[in-house]
């Protein structure tokens, strides 16, 4: 399996560029945004990366139909069910909670992307995955199951893959860059910068701002990077020998849990878009900056350090949190 080993579905590079404003209001640094939210399929972010190689390996297979499973608002199965109309493939995703009255944010774009969407109650994770391939094979179909988030290591190539392209963009602008912060969850994202990091032998310092407080327990994301970087050891050829402690997680921020919105991630979302224009998503990419902005308030890293907050997506997520993000009160 070869980073050449994909379909193209999206806008690369994407974007990098100084954040001018908010590297003023701290001053002590230089913050770059690397921005995924404009990878294209339905409205961008990180996983269009991740579904070049999955659709590629699904196709490969000889599969027609593709599931998945997330969240009510995932961003990665609106993703999915986008990739899939693009390239014709049937979609089918298995969403958390029960169908609400209203289609709102992602799970609006998801039905309108064509994807047939069963709702699972408690499960969001991905544990219907296999009922719903048994089902879904019975009729005849050809089912490519791509895990929760889009996480294995065929998805990490997309973040492998990345990095040789970040690499490119550094040296092009005579660049270099100590800090790359960014929202971690499933893992997928994590593994392959840290894989793509390798590779191309770049050293910047990897910051991961954990999103999912339930992840966190007995260091399950840790867990799951891991499963994802031996993957990667044996597929790239990779010497390295990866311990659980080189998987750096920062899990300041998450305390609220999943999907909760409080007034850091309002603080973020209004903090780059006044200060340059740029939309976070309430869920992932907020929580991850305003983890960021901590870090260069309480300088947390050294003083004269070059920045990169890597924005990974979500923008329909704001439409369904409207409610908390402007409240009348
Ligand atoms: C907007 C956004 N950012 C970051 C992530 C985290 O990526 P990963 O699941 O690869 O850790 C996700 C995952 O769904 C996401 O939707």
């Amino acid at each position: 399996m070869l980073l050449e080993n994909k379909v193209n579905l999206g806008f690369f590079p994407t974007p990098l560029h100084l954040l001018p404003r908010l590297s003023e209001k701290y001053p002590d640094y230089t913050v770059y945004i690397k921005r995924d939210d404009q990878t294209g399929l339905a409205s961008g972010g990180n996983k269009t990366r991740k579904l070049e190689y999955l659709i590629h390996e699904a196709r490969r297979q000889n599969c027609n139909t593709v599931i998945t499973a997330g969240a009510q608002q995932s961003n990665h199965c609106r993703q999915t069910a986008a990739a899939c109309a693009a390239t014709g493939l049937e979609c089918h995703l298995i969403l958390g909670g029960s169908e609400p009255s209203r289609y709102d944010g992602n799970l609006l774009l998801s039905y309108l992307l064509g994807a047939h969407i069963h709702f699972s109650g408690e499960n969001r994770k991905g544990e219907d995955l296999v009922w719903l391939k048994s089902k879904l094979k019975k009729d005849g179909k050809r089912i490519y199951t791509i895990p929760y988030g889009g996480s294995n290591i065929s998805g990490a190539m997309g973040f492998i893959n990345a990095v040789g392209e970040l690499k490119q963009q550094l040296a092009q602008a005579r660049l270099n860059i100590d800090y790359i912060f960014f929202a971690s969850s499933s893992g997928g994202t994590q593994a392959g910068l840290m894989l793509g990091r390798e590779l191309f032998e770049m050293n910047f310092e990897l910051i991961p701002i954990n999103i999912d407080k339930s992840e966190t327990e007995e260091s399950s994301l840790k867990q799951a990077v891991l499963n994802i970087l031996s993957d990667g050891k044996r597929v790239l050829g990779i010497q390295n020998n990866y311990q659980i402690a080189d998987i750096a997680v920062v899990k300041d921020y998450d305390k609220a849990g999943y999907g909760v919105i409080t007034e850091n991630e309002i603080f973020a979302i209004k903090e780059l878009a006044t200060t340059e224009g740029v939309i976070l998503d309430p869920v992932y990419t907020a929580r991850a900056f305003y983890g960021m902005v901590d870090f260069l308030r309480n300088k947390k890293i050294p003083a004269g350090s070059n920045v990169i907050f890597w924005h990974t997506g979500g923008l329909p997520a704001t439409f369904h949190y409207a409610d908390q993000l402007k409240s009348n009160t």
